[in-house]
């Protein structure tokens, strides 16, 4: 069933400079910066595949689905929007977004000229990873209680219309008759990518850092 998905204006101040180590260690500031690194160009990805997945339904699933992908998109819009502003600021402090070229290389050799379906299984197979960490981040609080609070209000802001979105992409794969055994091959492709391009932009954010091989971290 298609569902409400409110579009929430985040007022926060990402102008003023904040912390490196903004989680409050070195090894949760990278590994979320990294994350952030990765959206603007990943979400604009799930806008798409969700947009050519509606153009692709019949009369009766546009009108079942027209007002989720519209929610949807407003979401995730709002997002890019917000990381962009945040990813801005790791820039001024002299990190560099390795990721985002990867996905946009990814998307012109890779998914350019597939099929609707083949976008949005790999849009709900990275919705399945952003719908985990959004569970866990807003059921052990601890993860981010030493986090600078303007930033802990934007990570759970996002990750709190991560979870209510979770399921559009896959419920579109399936309406449009998507392949189990596909969607199940793009997930393996995905996790692959999405864990190793982690890892690399993690890592990279420890050594701009100069805390990579520190024992603390
Ligand atoms: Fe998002
Ligand atoms: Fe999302």
């Amino acid at each position: 069933m298609s569902k409400t998905l409110t579009v929430r204006r985040l007022q926060v101040d990402l102008e003023t400079p904040w912390p490196r180590h903004w989680t409050g260690d070195a090894f949760g500031s990278a590994w979320f910066n990294a994350l952030s690194f990765s959206f603007p160009a990943g979400e604009q990805l799930f806008i798409d595949a969700v947009k050519q997945g509606l153009a692709r339904l019949d009369d009766a699933g546009r009108e079942r689905f027209a007002d989720e992908v519209q929610g949807f998109i407003g979401q995730e819009a709002t997002h890019r929007r917000v990381h962009q502003r945040f990813n801005l600021q790791l820039e001024r402090q002299g990190y560099v977004n390795h990721w985002e070229g990867r996905i946009r290389r990814r998307i012109l050799t890779q998914l350019a000229r597939r099929d609707a379906r083949a976008w949005l299984g790999v849009t709900a197979a990275t919705e399945h990873f952003t719908a985990i960490l959004a569970d866990h981040l807003l059921t052990h609080p601890q993860a981010l209680a030493n986090a600078e609070p303007r930033l802990r209000e934007l990570w759970l802001w996002h990750a709190s219309e991560e979870s209510e979105h979770r399921c559009t992409a896959f419920d579109l794969y399936r309406a449009l008759g998507g392949n189990e055994a596909w969607r199940r091959r793009l997930y393996v492709v995905v996790t692959l990518h999405f864990a190793l391009d982690l890892t690399r932009q993690t890592l990279h954010n420890l050594w701009r850092d100069g805390h990579w091989w520190r024992p603390a971290t």
